[in-house]
Protein backbone atom coordinates (compact mmCIF):
# COMPACT_ATOMS: atom_id res chain seq x y z
CA UNK A 1 0.00 0.00 0.00
CA UNK A 2 1.38 3.53 -0.71
CA UNK A 3 2.25 5.59 2.30
CA UNK A 4 0.08 8.75 1.20
CA UNK A 5 -3.01 9.67 -0.04
CA UNK A 6 -5.00 12.53 -1.00
CA UNK A 7 -8.64 13.26 0.30
CA UNK A 8 -10.07 15.98 -2.05
CA UNK A 9 -13.03 18.18 -1.66
CA UNK A 10 -14.45 20.19 -5.09
CA UNK A 11 -17.10 21.35 -6.66
CA UNK A 12 -16.10 22.53 -9.70
CA UNK A 13 -12.81 20.71 -10.41
CA UNK A 14 -10.03 23.59 -9.50
CA UNK A 15 -9.62 21.49 -6.45
CA UNK A 16 -9.74 18.36 -8.33
CA UNK A 17 -6.99 19.40 -10.52
CA UNK A 18 -4.95 19.91 -7.85
CA UNK A 19 -5.66 17.11 -6.13
CA UNK A 20 -4.32 15.21 -9.36
CA UNK A 21 -1.46 17.30 -10.35
CA UNK A 22 -0.75 16.28 -6.13
CA UNK A 23 -1.10 12.52 -6.55
CA UNK A 24 0.89 12.39 -9.92
CA UNK A 25 3.59 14.19 -8.34
CA UNK A 26 3.61 11.85 -4.86
CA UNK A 27 2.15 8.78 -5.83
CA UNK A 28 -0.09 8.81 -3.09
CA UNK A 29 -3.51 7.32 -3.55
CA UNK A 30 -6.54 9.79 -4.37
CA UNK A 31 -10.07 9.98 -3.30
CA UNK A 32 -13.00 12.08 -2.63
CA UNK A 33 -14.00 13.60 0.82
CA UNK A 34 -17.57 11.93 -0.32
CA UNK A 35 -16.24 8.45 -0.61
CA UNK A 36 -13.40 8.44 1.66
CA UNK A 37 -14.12 6.22 4.68
CA UNK A 38 -12.05 6.78 7.96
CA UNK A 39 -11.50 2.69 8.06
CA UNK A 40 -9.45 2.80 5.29
CA UNK A 41 -7.83 6.79 5.09
CA UNK A 42 -6.43 5.42 8.84
CA UNK A 43 -4.06 3.07 7.35
CA UNK A 44 -1.91 5.75 5.76
CA UNK A 45 0.68 7.57 7.23
CA UNK A 46 0.37 10.69 5.28
CA UNK A 47 -2.71 12.39 4.85
CA UNK A 48 -3.27 15.65 2.52
CA UNK A 49 -7.14 17.31 2.82
CA UNK A 50 -7.33 19.01 -0.70
CA UNK A 51 -10.49 21.59 -0.23
CA UNK A 52 -11.63 24.57 -2.41
CA UNK A 53 -12.43 27.81 -0.15
CA UNK A 54 -16.66 28.72 0.02
CA UNK A 55 -17.81 31.59 1.55
CA UNK A 56 -14.35 31.68 3.95
CA UNK A 57 -14.89 27.38 4.86
CA UNK A 58 -12.12 25.22 3.50
CA UNK A 59 -14.04 21.70 1.94
CA UNK A 60 -13.66 18.79 3.80
CA UNK A 61 -12.24 20.09 6.59
CA UNK A 62 -14.73 18.44 8.38
CA UNK A 63 -13.79 15.02 7.79
CA UNK A 64 -10.56 15.78 9.75
CA UNK A 65 -12.16 17.31 12.78
CA UNK A 66 -14.44 14.38 12.45
CA UNK A 67 -11.91 11.95 12.76
CA UNK A 68 -8.93 13.77 14.42
CA UNK A 69 -8.80 11.58 17.22
CA UNK A 70 -8.05 8.50 15.24
CA UNK A 71 -5.60 10.29 12.82
CA UNK A 72 -3.98 11.77 15.95
CA UNK A 73 -0.51 9.77 15.14
CA UNK A 74 -0.56 11.41 11.41
CA UNK A 75 1.13 13.58 9.24
CA UNK A 76 -1.25 16.12 7.58
CA UNK A 77 -1.28 18.61 5.86
CA UNK A 78 -4.38 21.06 3.78
CA UNK A 79 -3.76 22.56 0.88
CA UNK A 80 -6.75 25.02 -0.12
CA UNK A 81 -8.29 26.47 -3.17
CA UNK A 82 -9.94 29.49 -3.33
CA UNK A 83 -10.35 32.78 -5.79
CA UNK A 84 -8.68 35.01 -4.05
CA UNK A 85 -5.13 35.91 -5.01
CA UNK A 86 -2.96 34.95 -1.64
CA UNK A 87 -2.77 38.01 0.99
CA UNK A 88 -1.05 36.46 4.41
CA UNK A 89 -3.96 38.55 6.62
CA UNK A 90 -7.06 36.80 4.62
CA UNK A 91 -5.02 33.64 4.52
CA UNK A 92 -4.43 34.05 8.37
CA UNK A 93 -8.28 34.41 8.69
CA UNK A 94 -8.96 31.39 6.77
CA UNK A 95 -6.51 29.42 8.54
CA UNK A 96 -7.78 30.37 12.23
CA UNK A 97 -11.47 29.77 11.18
CA UNK A 98 -10.86 26.37 9.65
CA UNK A 99 -8.70 24.63 12.23
CA UNK A 100 -10.88 25.83 15.04
CA UNK A 101 -11.09 22.11 16.80
CA UNK A 102 -7.98 20.78 14.86
CA UNK A 103 -4.11 20.98 16.40
CA UNK A 104 -3.17 24.86 15.22
CA UNK A 105 0.26 22.89 13.78
CA UNK A 106 -1.64 21.45 10.89
CA UNK A 107 0.25 23.14 7.93
CA UNK A 108 -1.61 24.76 5.63
CA UNK A 109 -1.03 25.42 2.26
CA UNK A 110 -2.79 27.92 -0.71
CA UNK A 111 -3.52 27.61 -4.60
CA UNK A 112 -5.16 29.75 -6.34
CA UNK A 113 -8.46 28.42 -8.40
CA UNK A 114 -10.82 29.04 -10.76
CA UNK A 115 -14.23 31.66 -11.25
CA UNK A 116 -16.75 30.69 -13.69
CA UNK A 117 -20.26 31.79 -12.91
CA UNK A 118 -21.36 29.83 -16.11
CA UNK A 119 -20.34 26.36 -14.44
CA UNK A 120 -22.03 27.38 -10.77
CA UNK A 121 -25.09 25.73 -9.49
CA UNK A 122 -27.86 28.56 -9.13
CA UNK A 123 -27.57 28.97 -5.34
CA UNK A 124 -23.97 29.70 -5.14
CA UNK A 125 -24.49 32.03 -8.28
CA UNK A 126 -26.85 33.91 -6.48
CA UNK A 127 -24.91 33.88 -3.22
CA UNK A 128 -21.86 34.89 -5.31
CA UNK A 129 -24.01 37.79 -6.87
CA UNK A 130 -24.84 38.97 -3.69
CA UNK A 131 -21.90 38.66 -2.19
CA UNK A 132 -20.71 41.22 -5.06
CA UNK A 133 -23.44 43.28 -4.62
CA UNK A 134 -22.45 44.19 -0.89
CA UNK A 135 -18.84 44.73 -2.04
CA UNK A 136 -19.31 47.42 -5.01
CA UNK A 137 -21.36 49.75 -2.02
CA UNK A 138 -17.82 49.83 -0.57
CA UNK A 139 -14.79 52.73 -1.81
CA UNK A 140 -12.67 50.25 -3.84
CA UNK A 141 -9.70 51.82 -2.19
CA UNK A 142 -10.75 49.84 1.13
CA UNK A 143 -11.62 46.49 -0.80
CA UNK A 144 -9.96 43.62 1.21
CA UNK A 145 -7.92 41.36 -1.93
CA UNK A 146 -10.76 39.29 -2.15
CA UNK A 147 -13.33 41.80 -2.55
CA UNK A 148 -11.05 42.92 -5.70
CA UNK A 149 -10.60 39.72 -7.03
CA UNK A 150 -14.36 38.76 -6.94
CA UNK A 151 -15.59 42.26 -8.96
CA UNK A 152 -12.53 42.09 -11.07
CA UNK A 153 -13.42 38.32 -11.85
CA UNK A 154 -17.00 38.62 -12.34
CA UNK A 155 -18.58 38.00 -15.52
CA UNK A 156 -15.35 36.78 -16.55
CA UNK A 157 -13.99 32.64 -16.81
CA UNK A 158 -10.56 32.90 -15.12
CA UNK A 159 -8.38 29.83 -14.68
CA UNK A 160 -5.31 30.45 -12.17
CA UNK A 161 -4.68 26.85 -11.13
CA UNK A 162 -0.71 26.07 -11.55
CA UNK A 163 1.01 23.45 -10.74
CA UNK A 164 3.88 25.66 -9.01
CA UNK A 165 1.40 26.46 -6.34
CA UNK A 166 1.86 23.20 -5.02
CA UNK A 167 5.54 23.45 -4.35
CA UNK A 168 6.05 24.43 -0.75
CA UNK A 169 3.40 21.29 0.49
CA UNK A 170 5.54 18.77 -1.81
CA UNK A 171 8.59 20.39 -0.19
CA UNK A 172 6.85 19.67 3.56
CA UNK A 173 5.74 16.36 2.07
CA UNK A 174 8.91 15.07 1.29
CA UNK A 175 10.15 15.77 5.39
CA UNK A 176 7.75 13.55 6.67
CA UNK A 177 9.07 10.29 8.63
C1 LIG B 1 -20.47 30.12 -3.24
C2 LIG B 1 -19.00 30.39 -3.42
C3 LIG B 1 -18.29 30.96 -2.38
C4 LIG B 1 -16.92 31.22 -2.54
N1 LIG B 1 -16.23 31.77 -1.49
C5 LIG B 1 -14.90 32.00 -1.63
C6 LIG B 1 -14.14 32.55 -0.56
O1 LIG B 1 -14.64 32.80 0.54
N2 LIG B 1 -12.82 32.80 -0.77
C7 LIG B 1 -12.20 32.51 -1.97
O2 LIG B 1 -11.00 32.76 -2.11
N3 LIG B 1 -12.90 31.96 -3.00
C8 LIG B 1 -14.22 31.70 -2.85
N4 LIG B 1 -14.93 31.14 -3.89
C9 LIG B 1 -14.23 30.77 -5.13
C10 LIG B 1 -13.85 29.30 -5.13
O3 LIG B 1 -13.06 28.97 -4.02
C11 LIG B 1 -13.06 29.00 -6.40
O4 LIG B 1 -13.89 29.20 -7.50
C12 LIG B 1 -12.46 27.60 -6.40
O5 LIG B 1 -11.67 27.45 -7.57
C13 LIG B 1 -13.55 26.54 -6.34
O6 LIG B 1 -12.94 25.28 -6.32
P1 LIG B 1 -13.56 24.02 -7.09
O7 LIG B 1 -13.47 24.36 -8.59
O8 LIG B 1 -12.70 22.90 -6.72
O9 LIG B 1 -14.97 23.88 -6.64
C14 LIG B 1 -16.27 30.89 -3.76
C15 LIG B 1 -17.01 30.30 -4.80
C16 LIG B 1 -18.35 30.04 -4.64
C17 LIG B 1 -19.10 29.40 -5.75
Amino acid sequence: MNKGIIVYKSKYGATKRYAEWLAEETHYDLTEVSKAKIKQVSQYRNIILCGAIYASGIGGVSFLKKNFKILDNKNIAIFCVGASPYDEKSFGEIKSRNLNGLPQNIPVFYGRGAWDESKMKFIDRMLCKLLKKMVIKKDPSTYEPWEAALVNAFGKTCDWTDKKNLLPLIAAAQTWQ
